[in-house]
């Protein structure tokens, strides 16, 4: 998909991903800001940070003293976070609707750089992956810290194979092909993700971009697939997408026939294990 359609995407998702975000997203991003060991009075950059699952937490962890950059694409996610920093009364942490990749810190940033970038279920939607989230370490300070997650290896597949299968019965024209590469892009962000989706992979990655102290654990976070939560996750998420061509009784079809198919296939967890891996970017190796 290209930033467009992420964006387009990531917007019509809004209502139902703060709906999950307890239970899914929130869960990592609050897991990668312990990892991160934030302190207070700490800047913090975090992109492609929807609606604040890390970006709220790390403001509670840096204090008033401290402050948050939470970079998306998608303006209705970053309303959703908004409102939770006002409920919250939390007024150091910035949304703002911006293009990672093209992000350039304001000047209330410390000259020297951020103290730590954070990315929950992120990075693999950036293109060129690699030199956009190497550019992004280049603005943290020498000695900052960085700090992703990722769905685990297989994570997702007996709730999203189910899916698939249910649109191809119901609406094969909407199935994805395989995923066309966005344009100026050097793969798709499923290959990007399937490159770092174990802890090896991500630990060999997280050194590749020239970083120290590579830290990688596993969240491990299953969850009752009621026929509502199922649901609430598709359109909750980026598996959406291909639903948006669709009239009202084709997308109830396919939810009748994906929840059949969980049914009949004793599906009654959803496995959202996660890889949370965080590293020392030292200035004069990157
Ligand atoms: C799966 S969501 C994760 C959001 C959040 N970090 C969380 O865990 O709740 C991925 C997000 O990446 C955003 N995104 C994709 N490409 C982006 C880009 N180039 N710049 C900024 N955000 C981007 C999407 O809009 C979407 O909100």
């Amino acid at each position: 998909m290209t930033t467009v359609e992420y964006r387009t995407t990531f917007n019509a998702a809004h209502s139902d991903f703060a709906k999950i975000a307890p239970r899914v997203w929130n869960v990592a991003g609050h897991a990668l800001v312990f990892a991160l060991e934030l302190r207070a009075g700490e800047v913090v950059l975090d992109v492609c940070a929807g609606a604040g699952s890390s970006a709220l937490a790390a403001a509670r962890a840096v204090g008033p003293a401290g402050r948050v950059h939470a970079i998306d694409l998608a303006d209705d996610l970053l309303e959703e976070g908004r409102l939770v920093a006002s409920e919250w009364a939390l007024q150091n942490i910035d949304f703002v609707a911006a293009d990672a990749t093209k992000w350039e810190p304001p000047s209330t940033v410390p000259a020297a750089g951020y103290d730590v970038l954070a990315s929950s279920y992120g990075v693999f939607f950036l293109p060129h992956m690699d030199s956009s989230f190497a550019r992004l370490t280049r603005l943290l300070r020498p000695g900052g810290r960085i700090g992703v997650t990722v769905w685990r290896e297989h994570a997702l597949d007996d709730f999203t194979h189910p899916f698939f299968e249910a649109l191809g019965k119901v609406a094969p024209q909407a199935v994805p092909g395989k995923p066309a590469v966005a344009e100026g892009a050097a793969e798709t962000a499923r290959d990007a993700a399937d490159r770092i989706n174990t802890a090896d992979k991500l630990s060999a990655w997280l050194t590749s971009l020239g970083t120290t102290d590579v830290r990688v654990t596993e969240l491990s976070n299953y969850l009752p697939a009621t026929d509502e939560f199922a649901w609430e996750f598709v359109l909750g998420s980026g598996l959406r997408a291909p639903l948006a061509e669709l009239d009202e009784d084709t997308v109830r079809a396919v939810r009748e026939q994906f929840i059949e198919l969980l049914t009949d296939r004793g599906v009654h967890t959803v496995d959202a294990g996660t890889i949370v891996g965080t590293a020392v970017v030292d200035r004069r190796t990157t």
